[in-house]
């Protein structure tokens, strides 16, 4: 799930290693490392800790070479250390690999090179994978990782050396992206396009199962059964990549004001004029009879978003599906069931085989993504788009409003192949999206009273979000925003719930954050915010001005722009990712690579 790169040309290896690092250390980690082919041997440097650290070993120990591979490493066998790093090398010292994803029979294939004699140095499944390439070597290196490949269960990305073809690199992949690109005397490899755009003037994705070795003149592409194979070069939004902070400190605090210009450049893709422009993305919609709606994480949560403005709108059953339990619950689908598929990255691991799922049980399938060509895009029978432009900071913002547009927009093309709702509503709806992005400006413009509640706050260790209906989901997301960056336990309740058991853990200053923008639903929200005051709870409440005066005198309240109820989570939302950015910021965290997490979850 972290980050591979790989170069092999004709100027020294190793700036361009960690050039592509930096690149893909948006992506989190917990440890670095690099090989470099030196004289004619593979020297391998690696760290603990953060690039900056492994950059300092390099430019001490100065590995001189033109190939070589380097990784950034999200651990899942073996503790974060310098030993368990990657890359790892057999024990023939033949083999050096770096390693994305999870290799699922680590175990079975360590314990039968270990009796074959290998010992083994590090506590992580990629290190099977060095010593199986060993074990199947006979002085073809492409034939022994073919042979080796397939004996492996599970994900992975391999950027290799051999070390009896330094000027070579082997890669191959399934079910963890890797892309190959060439450019001007030399070759690379890479997990994803931010990383060689600068450097591969063709870049290419590899499929699954594919191989390929590279070096300073191109690359040969192998199928799944070894047959040579040539390959189209993908489409790369180059300027998208050239991201940098701009006069903000923070990549996530630049996306948090970036969502006005995302949401407009997603709206006005299907909305002019207030119309619609186009038609519906998916097809016989008139046949469906059941929605379900899947992510993981934030992408959850804006399906939550969806499921509630679907059946609101639609009138079609609607469920927001976790995607690590839906593609294992068995669902019930045929035919009938239209699956929408959302994904920041592309590459969730969870969410893609949960669309696989789908598609294997027969459903039609729409995903949002912010990546084109990512692998849900590619394996979905319809795209929609978000165009929030590269997504750098772990805790999405922008992704994540633009796809709660995206689900607005899907509704509404819906709603009108359906005639679920007539003309005027459909208009005064889409007339209403269209002004979203304004609204969302005005909540921002309003960070100086959501600052004084998270200097007022910041210092406690837990907190409670509750909300009914909409505001429920956009609960979800405020507590994990909070939780993600500024490591403050917080958990999210239907507001309904609360009193059902865990309102026994409300004590003196226990602080609740109560969303309380559905207007219809307000007056028992403002009853659950009575029952945490009355039990000595702090209670910061994200209301709209009409609500507001419903409110109890104690209750600290941050008011946002009103809009139709269904795009209320659009709004409220931004009170909430700038208070947990202010908290975050005056507790110190590391806000765009929160500890443990990484912006895409390419493992189980
Ligand atoms: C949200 O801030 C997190 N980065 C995480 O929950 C994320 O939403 C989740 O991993 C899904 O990622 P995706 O949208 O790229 O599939
Ligand atoms: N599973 C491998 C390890 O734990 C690779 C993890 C990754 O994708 O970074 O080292």
């Amino acid at each position: 799930m972290c980050g591979i790169i790989g170069y092999a040309g004709t100027k020294q290896a190793a700036p361009v290693l960690l050039s592509g690092l930096d690149a893909l250390e948006y992506r989190g980690y917990d440890s670095a490392g690099a090989a470099v082919f030196c004289g004619g041997k593979i020297k391998t440097i690696r760290t603990a800790g953060r690039i900056s650290e492994l950059r300092a070993k390099i430019e001490s120990e100065k590995p001189e070479g033109t190939v070589g591979v380097a990784h950034t490493r999200w651990a899942t066998h073996g503790e974060p250390s310098e030993r368990n790093a990657h890359p790892h090398t057999g024990s023939d010292g033949v083999f050096t690999v770096v390693h994305n994803g999870i290799i699922e029979n680590y175990l079975v294939l360590r314990e039968k090179l270990s009796a074959a004699g290998r010992v083994f140095l590090s506590e992580t499944d990629t290190e099977v994978i060095s010593q199986l390439l060993e074990e199947n070597y006979d002085g073809d290196p492409l034939a022994a990782l073919q042979r080796t490949v397939a004996g492996l269960e599970g994900s992975f990305a391999l950027g290799i050396l051999c070390a009896d073809f330094p000027e070579r690199i082997y890669c191959a992949c399934r079910e963890s992206p890797l892309l190959a690109g060439t450019g001007g005397q030399c070759s690379l490899i890479a997990s994803d396009t931010s990383a060689i755009t600068d450097k591969a003037d063709k870049i290419y994705r590899m499929q699954n199962g594919e191989t390929a070795v590279l070096d300073k003149d191109g690359i040969a592409f192998f199928s799944p059964d070894g047959i040579r194979i040539e390959k189209r070069e993908i489409k790369v939004d180059r300027n998208l990549d050239e991201v940098g902070k701009g006069n903000f400190e923070y990549f996530m605090e630049k996306e948090i004001y970036e969502q006005p210009e995302a949401l407009k450049r997603t709206i006005s893709e299907h909305i002019s004029d207030g119309r619609l422009k186009a038609g519906c993305p998916v097809y016989g919609v008139n046949l469906i009879k059941k929605i379900f709606i899947v992510g993981c994480g934030s992408a959850f949560h804006a399906a939550v978003v969806g499921k509630y403005v679907f059946e609101s709108l639609l009138k079609i059953p609607t469920e927001a599906d976790l995607a690590s339990e839906f593609r294992y619950r068995e669902p019930l689908i045929d035919d009938s069931a239209l699956v929408v598929i959302i994904s920041q990255s592309g590459e969730t691991a969870d969410t893609l085989a949960a669309l696989r799922e789908a598609t294997r049980r027969g459903a039609r399938t729409i995903s949002i993504v912010n990546v084109e060509g990512s692998s849900i895009a590619r394996e979905s029978e319809a795209v929609f788009m978000t165009r929030a432009g590269r997504e750098v900071a772990v805790a999405t913002t922008k992704a994540y409003s633009t796809q709660l547009a995206a689900l607005y927009i899907l509704a509404l093309y819906i709603a009108r192949e359906t005639k679920a709702v007539d003309d005027e509503r459909l208009g005064s709806l889409t007339r209403e999206l269209s002004l979203l992005p304004g609204k969302v400006s005005e909540a921002l413009n309003r960070s100086g009273e959501v600052l004084r509640a998270a200097e007022k706050y910041a210092g406690r260790s837990y907190a409670y979000y509750i909300g009914r209906n909409l505001d429920y989901a956009s609960a979800l997301e405020a507590s994990l925003k909070l939780k993600e960056i500024s490591y403050v336990h917080s958990e999210a309740y239907a507001a309904g719930e609360l009193k059902h058991g865990t309102i026994s853990l409300i004590e003196d200053g226990t602080l609740t954050v109560a969303m309380c923008c559905c207007g219809r639903l307000a007056k028992k929200t403002a009853g659950n915010i009575e029952e945490v005051a009355a039990r000595g709870g702090s209670v910061l409440c994200v209301t709209t001005a009409a609500i507001a005066p419903l409110l109890g005198g104690d209750t600290k309240i941050i008011t946002v722009p009103s809009s139709d109820e269904l795009f209320m989570p659009s709004i409220e939302i931004i009170p909430m990712q700038l208070f947990s950015f202010f908290s975050a910021k005056l507790r110190k965290c590391d806000i765009d690579k929160p500890r443990n997490l990484a912006k895409s979850v390419t493992v189980e």
